[in-house]
């Protein structure tokens, strides 16, 4: 059963959206449907922050509690608002009494033009609802994705950092049991889709409704963040005709461990799977805090990220060292390949007609594996790879050290498609007998690493660039093992002692 409309609740009232073309970002609708133009456009790619609104959801793991996520209404095509609340700058307020978020701007004197401020007070408004205690560490992670050209950012950051503890009691908290029950009727609606200039949204809810639309429209374009695909959208003006949402897909939106693997559904935004990442992979969980920013790792998942099939991705050279693996989904029937096995070339996958991704499985670490992450990037937060190196290393104890027993070692950047260093790895892995990891060693693996590749020059580094800090990369992993293993010497030293 489907019902043609989107049904959501506009800060605290229940809207429903009708004959409006899906390929609308939430920016537009609010501006130019709703006129509400406190949120503001600045790039329109999901880079400034200055459009960021807040999703209230029901909690996938708690459904009696909401959780609050800062998103990029540039980036969020419409329809993704169903069965949710979307919280704007205009209702912070209650009555005459502005919000802790928009005071502490006030008494900081965090704003000049303004035209960040909204932006700034709704990543501060949704830290604050999930912790009213934040350090500088969650302001900062909160803070990234949003840009002021005039005040700097200091009085910005001391207004977040500004307990609200005791400030908690705004409108939303008033209406919180309200919330829960509208939000919780809501996910009871049957299938939602939009209609309008020709083109189609629907939201699937199950996998079976899933493979069975995408057979029946084989010509559907998937969304699930649309942090990747909403900026065809709006920067090169392409117009999708049949959009599918994959997030509200229970099968496609859950995390499970069992005893030696992670098992990530692929429309699981990257915040609900970092914590389980970083405590296994603590390297990858970092290397994950820097995809884009707070707001885009709120939306975005491992599936785009893949199916995207850009050699810049961030996780799959991460994913291939780690030799993970994915389960692609046709018709109800299912295939696992390697995550290596996907890419065939630029922007072409193995993916058939019709066929999506449906989860993503990582091994979990095993004695003497060892993953190393670097992402060369102009900036640190909120920008994209000029070279990503994955790499997994797996030693064994011998008599006079250790020796290497596997290697993969995985780039993004590189090449067309994000690929493994075959030739450096065979010279650390030798003749199959194993290698100790040496200078001299890693000096042949970097040597080897030219033939692996003939990376390209573009915008964001040139080819030369981007082979020597792949072959440093190899050097600095070589050193920093070193260096742990000394510790580790000396710590036994010392506890011997
Ligand atoms: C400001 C900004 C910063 C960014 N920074 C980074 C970064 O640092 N590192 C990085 O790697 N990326 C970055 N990205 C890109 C993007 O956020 C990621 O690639 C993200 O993981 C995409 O996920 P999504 O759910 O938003 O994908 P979407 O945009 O929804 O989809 C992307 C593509 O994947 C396809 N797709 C989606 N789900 C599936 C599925 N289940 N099966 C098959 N195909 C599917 C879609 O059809 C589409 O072609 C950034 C983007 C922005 C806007
Ligand atoms: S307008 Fe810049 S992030 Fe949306
Ligand atoms: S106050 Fe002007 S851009 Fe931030």
């Amino acid at each position: 059963m489907v019902a043609n409309t989107i049904k959501f609740l506009l800060n605290n009232e229940l809207v429903n959206i009708e004959n409006l073309d899906p390929n609308t970002t939430v920016l537009q609708y609010l501006r130019e449907e709703q006129f509400k133009s406190g949120t503001k456009e600045g790039c329109a790619s999901g880079d400034c922050g200055a459009c960021t609104v807040v999703l209230a959801e029901l909690d996938s793991e708690k459904p009696s509690q909401l959780t609050y996520k800062s998103i990029n209404a540039c980036i969020t095509f419409v329809g993704n608002l169903h069965g949710k609340q979307l919280i704007t700058v205009e209702d912070l307020k209650d009555g005459a009494k502005l919000h802790h978020a928009q005071q502490t701007i006030v008494d900081n004197h965090g704003s000049q033009c303004g035209f960040c401020t909204p932006g700034f007070v709704m990543s501060s408004f949704a830290l604050h609802k999930q912790n009213n205690k934040p350090n500088r560490a969650e302001v900062l992670e909160a803070l990234a994705g949003n840009l002021c050209r005039c005040t700097g950012y200091r009085s910005i950051i001391e207004a977040a950092m500004t307990s609200s503890e005791g400030n908690q009691d705004d409108s939303f908290a008033k209406h919180y049991q309200q919330t829960l029950v509208t939000l919780t009727e809501l996910d009871k609606l049957p299938t939602p889709t939009l209609n309008g200039n020709g083109n189609t949204y629907i939201a699937p809810q199950n996998i079976d409704e899933l493979a069975t639309e995408l057979v029946r429209e084989p010509k559907s374009t998937l969304v699930a963040g649309g942090t990747d695909l909403a900026l065809s959208v709006t920067q090169n003006l392409a117009v999708v005709k049949k959009l599918v949402y994959v997030g509200n897909v229970a099968e496609l939106t859950t995390i499970e461990e069992t005893e030696s693997e992670i098992v990530i559904g692929s429309a699981l935004p990257y915040s609900d799977f970092i914590d389980t990442l970083h405590h296994y992979y603590p390297d990858l969980g970092d290397m994950i805090e820097r995809i884009g920013a707070k707001q885009v790792r709120n939306t975005g998942t491992l599936g785009g990220n893949i199916g995207n099939a850009s050699p810049i991705g961030d996780m799959p050279p991460a994913l291939i060292a780690l030799g993970a693996t994915m389960t692609l989904h046709l018709n109800g029937k299912e295939r696992t390949i390697l995550v290596e096995e996907f890419f065939l070339d630029y922007k072409k996958t193995v993916l058939q007609t019709s066929e999506f991704i449906k989860s993503i499985t990582i091994p979990k670490p095993l004695a003497g594996q060892t993953l190393k992450l670097y992402k060369i990037s102009k900036r640190l937060d909120d920008d994209i790879s000029a070279v990503l190196a994955a790499f997994f290393i797996e030693q064994t104890p011998t008599e006079n050290g250790q020796k290497i027993t596997n290697v993969r070692l995985a780039f993004g950047g590189m090449a067309g498609i994000p690929k493994r260093g075959l030739a450096a790895e065979a010279v650390l892995l030798g003749d199959g007998q194993g290698n100790s990891l040496t200078k001299e060693l890693v000096a042949q693996a970097k040597e080897a690493l030219a033939t692996d590749f003939q990376p390209m020059t573009d915008v964001r580094a040139s080819s030369k660039y981007r082979l020597t800090v792949a072959q440093n990369l190899i050097e600095k992993c070589y050193l920093e093992l070193q260096s742990a293993q000394t510790r580790e010497v000396i710590e036994t030293r010392v506890v011997n002692y």
